[in-house]
């Protein structure tokens, strides 16, 4: 099924037009597809077939409470990544013994948190995250679910911001490392060993690196086996890429074999933490053409969102395919931009894009992932509505501040 598409003309999500909502909330906004978002979770949930799996849906991608809920009432989990997000998951409904806990900068504060809210397990960043949260368990006589984040030193070939398992990066620990706090972890009384955890990077398109991952994690997990220490699920994190320009991202299917392939060496609980491939593309900002201006080098399409709804191309020089709701057969080329005082605020640039003028509207796509989630009030610019489609009904799911409402924090 397709969940945004031109009916009559008009670019619809599900049954609704985008410019039934614009007319209804006013521009920009970001719109999302209930059922892209459910279809995406229950195909991915099916390719896992009989292997015994976790799916917890990393809540950086799209932490609006409404859109939780949908995942949390289909029996997904959720992977959290601070104190807020941990607070959104339990308020979204997702049960504690599906939350994961990820981060390497937790504080005290957010340990506690999560060991009060007894959640699934904590995946631990370091051997001084593992000695703070052992001795803050055995304070609180509450035993603490770990596994360790192991840096697999693989290359997800992505953008290099988005890289997270390279020996270079912050994060996790080496697999030497692992080794001895697990033997750290076994010996406190108040820890119980879970798991063991990796997170390679995001935007991925290819199923090797998850491979590659997954056969280090294995081989990790047998060793402790050997040691005496028992691994009972092994996270591999998220990072599955989607399709925004021509990517061609692995199917499901192809994802699962490839770890199935070495979760047979180890048939423990899998766990998942998909972010962008659950929610990217249910998602649209749209917004209204405020101006077409031209230069003498140029062609601008001036519009009434920027960089702060989307840091996305900016941050990564993203590409987001650009439409114009009201259908055209005819082209330009143009940068479409926004309204922030910096030469950064751009959405595409030298696009070929189907002719706007002004006042029209335009969808940009896979803006479900990584977009309001990412969001700011850069230029006192407020946040933007979210909406979320229901077949042929949709509803605001985070309304439009207002300018007091803005400042309201402040004195
Ligand atoms: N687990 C961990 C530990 C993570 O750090 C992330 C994302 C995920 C899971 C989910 O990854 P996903 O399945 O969505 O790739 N702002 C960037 C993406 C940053 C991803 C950060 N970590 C972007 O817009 O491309």
């Amino acid at each position: 099924m397709t969940y945004f598409a031109y009916h009559s003309g008009i670019r619809h999500c599900e049954n609704v037009p985008l410019s039934e909502i614009a007319e209804a909330v006013g521009t920009p906004f970001y719109v999302y597809s209930k059922q892209a978002l459910l279809d995406a979770y229950r195909e991915l949930d099916a390719a896992l077939g009989d292997m015994d799996h976790l799916i917890c849906y990393a809540i950086k991608a799209n932490p609006n409470l409404a859109v939780n809920r949908v995942l949390a009432e289909a029996g997904c989990g959720a992977e959290v990544v601070s104190g807020g997000e941990l607070f959104r998951a339990l308020k979204a409904g997702y049960p504690p013994e599906r939350i994961v806990f990820d981060g390497n900068a937790k504080t005290v504060e957010e340990l506690r948190y999560a060991l009060e809210q007894c959640i699934y397990a904590i995946n631990v960043d370091s051997e001084n995250e593992l000695r703070v949260l052992a001795d803050l368990a055995q304070g609180m006589q509450r035993p603490a679910r770990v596994a360790l984040r192991v840096n697999p030193d693989v290359n997800p070939n992505t953008h290099p911001k988005i890289s997270t398992g390279l020996k270079k990066s912050k994060f996790g620990v080496d697999p030497e490392t692992a080794l001895r706090c697990y033997e750290l972890a076994r010996d406190h009384e108040a820890v119980q060993i879970a798991g063991i955890h990796a997170h390679i990077g995001s935007q991925i398109l290819e199923v090797e690196p998850f491979a590659e991952a997954m056969e280090k994690l294995v081989d990790i997990a047998l060793e402790l086996r050997k040691r005496g220490v028992e691994i009972q699920y092994i996270d591999i994190g998220g990072g599955l890429g989607i399709q925004y320009d021509d990517d061609r991202p692995p199917s499901y299917e192809a994802y699962a074999a490839a770890l199935r392939e070495q979760w047979e060496r180890f048939p423990a609980c899998i766990v998942l933490e998909p972010g962008r491939t659950l929610a990217g593309n249910m998602g649209n900002l749209v917004a209204k053409t405020l101006y077409v201006k031209k230069t003498p080098e140029k062609r601008f399409v001036v519009i009434d969102a920027a960089m702060n709804d989307l840091w996305r191309p900016t941050m990564y020089d993203s590409y987001h395919r650009i439409l114009p709701v009201n259908e055209t057969g005819e082209t330009f080329v143009a940068d479409v931009v926004g309204g922030v005082c910096e030469s950064g605020d751009f959405m595409a640039r030298d696009r070929e894009m189907g002719v706007v003028y002004e006042g029209d509207l335009i969808a940009i796509e896979s803006a479900g992932a990584y977009a309001a989630s990412m969001s700011s009030e850069y230029n006192s610019r407020p946040l933007i509505p979210e909406v979320l489609v229901d077949g042929s009904s949709f509803r605001v799911v985070r309304r439009r501040p207002t300018y007091d409402e803005m400042v309201s924090l402040e004195t």
